[in-house]
């Protein structure tokens, strides 16, 4: 996929995955994300970088934080924005999506946000598209590169360095497309430790995830962590919970105060969202000072203005 979402030069031509995505190329746009944040908290309103592009966002599959930051990123930069509305489209007269993506191609788009449940979905819009590009805004279990990215910006802005850390993920692992693009990304950054904890059942296979340490045993894993992120069961990818005790599952699997405890005393908790609160993590906690999942949130729009600017401004 590298060599589908990179240009010869080592451009962002789409962004599909953080996997083979180098060090210094995520540096690049962390730095860039960390330099957006400075300007717009310092005062700016909206820069014109992107006056005159159109950006699509195409999202077969709900979303609230990556959706709309992706539409306040776009807005910022200047660009105009159409959020295309699945339900009331031709799709469902049957047009296929590489018809959809040409039909609007052909209206100047250039480029479209998608989110799908099938995996691989943008990948292959990507191949289709003529000239616009396509960001991947969560694919199936597969990737969410910007949230990867928006992980790693808040990471960066709590620790001195990613090297060397130790961070644990826990929840439902197997159906996670955040877990992927988390460790392809912790990965490129030197982190030291990655742990995977979950039920066995929503754990994956070992070798989906090399070099990660896979445990069942809550407790054990976020034993001197560095990062805690937890994850919700995703319930659309499963098919139904037989017997599934939201209140079992949190003795077991729930992030709550006494369990804090054993990670390392400034370590930070981080959720993607969104969370079921006292299911995979006590409401207390969620709003706790060592929670930064509204900055994870915050991060979001300028990671994603760095992506634009990267995938669409000529001079970036
Ligand atoms: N983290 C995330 O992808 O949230 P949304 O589903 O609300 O976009």
């Amino acid at each position: 996929m590298s060599d589908l979402q990179l240009s010869p030069q080592g451009r962002l031509r789409h962004l599909l995955t953080l996997e083979g995505l180098g060090r210094a190329h995520i540096e690049r746009l962390l730095d860039r994300a960390d330099e957006l944040r400075t300007r717009f908290r310092g005062g700016a309103r909206a820069l014109d970088l992107l006056e005159g592009r159109t950006i699509v966002n195409l999202f077969f599959e709900s979303s609230t934080r990556t959706r709309t930051s992706f539409e306040l990123a776009a807005r910022r930069l200047g660009a105009l924005v159409v959020n295309f509305d699945i339900a009331s489209s031709s799709t469902t007269k049957g047009e296929t999506l590489e018809d959809t993506l040409a039909t609007l191609e052909a209206m100047d788009s250039d480029a479209f946000v998608v989110r799908h449940k099938e995996n691989g979905t943008p990948a292959r819009l990507a191949l289709h598209a003529r000239r616009a590009s396509v960001l991947n805004a969560g694919d199936g279990n597969h990737a969410h590169p910007t949230q990867g990215l928006l992980d790693l910006l808040t990471i960066r802005d709590h620790k001195p360095r990613i090297e060397g850390l130790t961070v644990a993920i826990c929840g439902d692992i197997r159906h996670s497309r955040v877990a992927r693009s988390d460790v392809h990304g912790l990965a490129a950054m030197g982190a030291k430790e990655i742990r995977l904890c979950g039920p066995a059942a929503l754990l994956p296979e070992a070798d989906s995830f090399p070099g990660c340490t896979l445990v069942d045993d809550l407790d054990a894993a976020i034993e001197d962590v560095d990062v805690i992120i937890m994850l919700r069961i995703q319930k659309e990818r499963i098919d139904g919970l037989p017997g599934f005790d939201g209140a079992e599952y949190f003795q077991r699997y729930g992030l709550h105060r006494a369990r804090l405890a054993r990670a390392r005393s400034d370590a930070i908790v981080m959720h993607p969202g969104p969370m079921n609160r006292g299911i995979e993590i006590a409401s207390d906690l969620a709003d706790g000072p060592q929670s930064v999942v509204l900055e994870q949130v915050a991060n979001g729009i300028f990671v994603r203005m760095a992506v634009l600017l990267e995938l669409l401004h000529k001079q970036a």
